[in-house]
């Protein structure tokens, strides 16, 4: 981009509606819920983070966090290969290897990385990569680092990946899917891309950010949930940062594909290592997570109140059994307004514009978390469909 571009560029962002703006949130005030965020002064009830399980406050993850600390310092003081990997890290990953049921496991800094080393691992250039349309960023850019051919089939649509997969002049190398989509809240027919990736020999990535931790009989993810096992998904993505309350993230594995990754993934080989006592809360927030499963239960009893009740108000929603339950809006501008409205009702709710989804597919993303409680579910329901009767494109139905 040429300097004098910059200006006019965030001016036609701006009249697009889509300039984005940082909030400050000030999360876990004290004498509040753990659902309530101060931002820029006022106190909201916050339907918009990743924190499910409701972990992020959990004083058994300070705790361990902070004796770590006390242990071990702040910092790794240099990656992995160096001498960045401690002791926490070393128990971190048997304990998720444990927890997927795979031979090994590897702590990346974040899943963004994560997803960038193992795309740009296992898919070669020129080799054909598939994808998701909807698939998360993270993702895209892997198979754009990789220098593979990215071609993405329709959302959800299996039998379309099976026949992209068939049509590959070449055996594609990657199938690769978000496990829930982060801004749909719906799962990939993991079944089905399972057999077509075997049918094919392509490798079978499943990026499981906002499964891990919430779906399933135990909370294991998509996978425990469809029955798969790690013959039909090969490689497991999953993330620290969400369900678990802490930062970071893992693939997990056989113990060769680890191996390789060691040896190949660019963003674990040559970032500082995940400070210790980060690792240290995310090893607590296993623990948490396991022991108090209510949580994950709580989480979906709340979803499930939060779509009857919108269902009953003519509040649009989509086909979401997760905590994420996006509400369409249709454009960028009334989203922003939805959102505004929302501010003023006492709710933090952000607005989803392009290009995190397709334009005219903008969205308020509604996420339900152990934190919250009934009266917070109801009013943001009531509040949701005051916000559609005044927006000509969110019309209750
Ligand atoms: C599906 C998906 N994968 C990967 C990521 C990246 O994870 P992280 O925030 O740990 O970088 C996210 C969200 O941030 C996500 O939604």
């Amino acid at each position: 981009m040429q300097r004098q571009s910059l200006e006019p560029a965030l001016e036609s962002l701006e009249r697009s509606n889509l300039r984005r703006h940082r909030h400050t949130v000030e999360r876990f005030p004290e004498q509040a819920s753990h659902a309530e965020v101060i931002v820029e002064g006022r106190r909201l009830v916050d339907f918009s983070s990743n924190d499910y399980l409701g972990l992020a406050a959990h004083p058994a993850l300070a705790a361990a966090m902070a004796g770590c600390a006390s242990r071990c310092g702040s910092g790794s003081g240099a990656s992995h290969l160096i001498s960045g990997h401690g002791l926490e890290h070393a128990a971190l990953e048997e304990e998720l290897a444990a927890f997927t049921g795979r031979e090994r496991a590897l702590a990346f800094s974040t899943g963004y990385m994560a997803n960038l080393g193992v795309m740009s691992a296992l898919a070669d250039r020129g080799e054909a990569v598939l994808l998701d349309r909807l698939s998360h960023a993270s993702l895209i850019d892997g198979g754009l680092l990789s220098g593979a051919r990215l071609r993405r089939y329709p959302h959800c649509d299996a039998a379309a990946a099976r026949r992209m997969l068939a049509e590959s002049p070449r055996p594609p190398a990657v199938l690769a899917t978000d496990g829930v989509f982060s801004m749909d809240g719906d799962i990939a027919p993991l079944a089905e891309l399972a057999r077509a990736a075997r049918a094919h020999r392509a490798w079978l990535i499943v990026d499981d950010a906002h499964g891990i931790g919430v779906v399933g009989p135990n909370g294991r993810g998509v996978l425990e949930s469809a029955g798969l096992t790690a013959d039909d998904v090969p490689v497991l993505v999953g993330t620290l940062g969400k369900a678990f309350g802490s930062f970071g993230a893992f693939v997990a594995g056989s113990a060769a594909l680890i191996e390789l990754l060691v040896h190949k993934a660019r963003s674990y080989i040559y970032t500082t290592a995940l400070p210790q006592p980060v690792a240290a809360a995310a090893r607590e927030a296993l623990r948490t997570a396991q022991r108090e499963s209510w949580r994950r239960e709580r989480a979906l009893e709340l979803t499930r109140r939060f779509r009857a009740a919108a269902g009953q108000a003519g509040v649009p929603l989509a086909e979401s059994a997760t905590p994420i339950q996006p509400v369409p809006i249709g454009s960028a501008g009334a989203a922003l307004l939805a959102q505004q409205a929302l501010r003023e009702a006492g709710f933090w709710v952000v607005a989803i514009r392009a290009p995190t989804v397709p334009v005219g597919r903008e969205r308020l993303r509604v996420t339900l978390t152990a934190a919250h409680n009934e009266d917070q579910v109801d009013a943001l329901v009531e509040a949701l469909s005051r916000v559609c009767l005044d927006s000509l494109e969110c019309r209750p139905q």
